[in-house]
């Protein structure tokens, strides 16, 4: 960020007054905050979008039970060894790990990797949460 530059926006007042509901809502402090989020998601959207480096973080749901998973889940991590920053392993309950992989790298070889886990035999939810670097925003 460089400095703060005020600007003035005009908008229909009935979706002026949806936005102002809808920023209540996920209480956010001022319109200014809520903008800049709209402005900096879609940012990185475009990153995601146009193969820069962005993060993220991988969320698995498997049964540590299950016959051979967290070798094959290991397995996948280790092919993939160069865009994992770190994992965080949560015993959730007698049956359930719950793991959260960081990871950081061109946005195909993250989807690449979230595929291949999700797609483990066993594995009961798998999501991407897709973030950024930080890098010029
Ligand atoms: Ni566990």
């Amino acid at each position: 960020m460089s400095g703060l530059t005020r600007f003035s926006v005009s908008l229909d007042k009935s979706l002026l007054d949806e936005f102002d509901q809808r920023i209540k809502q996920a209480q956010y402090p001022t319109r200014s905050k809520a903008i800049a989020d709209l402005i900096i998601n879609s940012l990185v959207e475009e990153q995601w979008a146009g193969g820069k480096t962005v993060s993220g973080a991988i969320i698995l749901v498997y049964d540590h039970h299950k016959r051979g998973l967290t070798n094959k889940l290991t397995h996948i991590q280790h092919d993939f060894h160069h865009l994992i920053i770190s994992t965080q392993h949560i015993h959730m309950d007698h049956n359930n790990c719950m793991e959260i992989i960081v990871v950081k790298g061109k946005p195909t070889d993250i989807n690449n990797l979230t595929r291949r886990l999700k797609a483990t035999k066993g594995v009961k939810h798998g999501s991407l949460a897709m973030a950024t670097t930080g890098d010029k925003l």
